[in-house]
């Protein structure tokens, strides 16, 4: 359980400024992605795991005498009135307004759905660090849509609560994003990481090595991206246009002759390259963590990194330099590094022997002020439980 409760937060908020009980408080998880970076929107494999920071959603049913529905942040600490059963103009990115894309959003997309959105008011809480690439929008999507399709009596499966949040993102935040970030917040759990399909959406749980053979420390640069951006979308354009050259439905399945001899233009080439080649580490990473071959699971994330910095090109100078120190700490119990999630920015995701924590962290901190100026903040994360409900 994570200092300072989300959950317990969220219902104490709650009572404070609303005078009553929430009806229900949903969670739901941040997650770090193993490996599998730029695939899950050309029908790869990826890889996630839900971590152990979420965001929590206390949510009560009524009464207001303005009719609007209060919209409580506290993490930022932001609150709106709202009538939430009127369609709304997404807030522009940048903006104060942008939290509620996420909020309004998903309900947004509820009431589009046909379903009547009755009138309530929600406090938000979290232990996820915002914009830093562990997913704290996909969270907050998340819990919100469990919540309100409980308390609205029309609950829908992990499956489709994340694919309903994926619509949010894409028509609400205006991030052409996969469905691996809200699908494995939704799915999750505890001691699994989630091999997804994204060619069809199936998802295998592989259990994780045992805590004492190797932890997942999580690097976070502070370097914030914008997935909203021109970058994540370029990307995705490329690998569209690659798809529709090369005539096929999955670029994760492009036959790697095709992609060398096909007429590409030599960006979109590498962008097929890497979707194919980290498909294929996916599935080899995921057959060595079932066999408890850590070794070889760990040189497909660095292989994997080179690939996103290199192929793909959605590195940055700080994931670089963390990977780096981490490839020097290979004979003191690093296994694998890699930079994780949409890139520009954001994490790394190292896989460590557990002794191995204190002197690699003392030298990638160290290495990281020398260069940057400022230490990046880290968490070692089990893979924990997906979005849930409690009272
Ligand atoms: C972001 C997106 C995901 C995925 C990753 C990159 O996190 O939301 O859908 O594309 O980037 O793997």
């Amino acid at each position: 359980m994570e200092r300072n409760d989300p959950v317990d937060r969220a219902r104490a908020i709650f009572r404070q400024r609303h005078g009553r009980a929430p009806d229900v408080i949903a969670v739901a998880p941040g997650r770090v992605n193993l490996i599998g970076d730029h695939v899950d929107y050309a029908g790869g494999l990826v890889l996630p795991i839900a971590i152990e920071r979420r965001t929590a959603v206390a949510i009560g049913l009524g009464p207001s005498d303005d009719g609007l529905s209060r919209i409580s942040a506290a993490e930022i600490s932001e609150e709106r009135a709202l009538d939430l059963a009127k369609p709304r103009t997404p807030a522009p990115p940048d903006g104060p307004d942008a939290f509620l894309n996420y909020v309004a959003g998903p309900i947004d997309e509820l009431r589009r759905g046909g379903l009547e959105v009755p009138r309530m008011d929600l406090v938000i809480t979290s232990t996820i660090p915002m914009g830093g690439g562990l997913s704290s929008s996909a969270a907050l999507e998340v819990a919100v849509l469990l919540g309100v399709r409980h308390l609205a009596g029309r609950p829908v499966d992990v499956l489709e609560l994340a694919r309903e949040a994926q619509r949010s993102e894409h028509r609400q935040a205006g991030t052409p994003c996969g469905i691996m970030d809200m699908y494995v917040s939704a799915a999750a759990r505890s001691g699994h990481a989630c091999l997804i399909d994204c060619r069809d959406d199936s998802l295998r749980r592989i259990p994780m090595p045992p805590s004492g053979d190797a932890v997942v420390l999580v690097l976070d640069t502070s370097t914030r991206h914008e997935l909203s951006d021109g970058g994540y979308a370029s990307r995705r354009a490329d690998c569209e246009e690659a798809r529709t050259r090369l005539d096929i439905e999955f670029l994760s399945e492009a036959d790697p002759r095709l992609i060398e001899s096909a007429d590409l233009p030599e960006r979109v080439r590498r962008r097929a390259r890497h979707v194919v080649g980290e498909t294929a580490r996916v599935a080899g990473f995921s057959a060595a963590l079932e066999s408890g071959d850590l070794r070889t699971a760990g040189e497909l994330m660095f292989e994997s990194h080179r690939s996103l910095r290199d192929l793909f090109e959605v590195s940055c100078p700080e994931l670089d330099l963390l990977v780096a120190v981490a490839e020097a700490h290979r004979d003191r119990g690093v296994l694998g590094s890699r930079m994780t999630g949409g890139g520009f920015g954001g994490c790394t995701v190292t896989l460590l022997e557990p002794e191995a924590v204190p002197g690699f962290l003392s030298d990638a901190c160290g290495a990281f002020v020398a260069r940057f100026g400022h230490e990046p903040a880290s968490f070692v994360t089990g893979a924990a439980n997906g979005a849930g409900l409690s009272d």
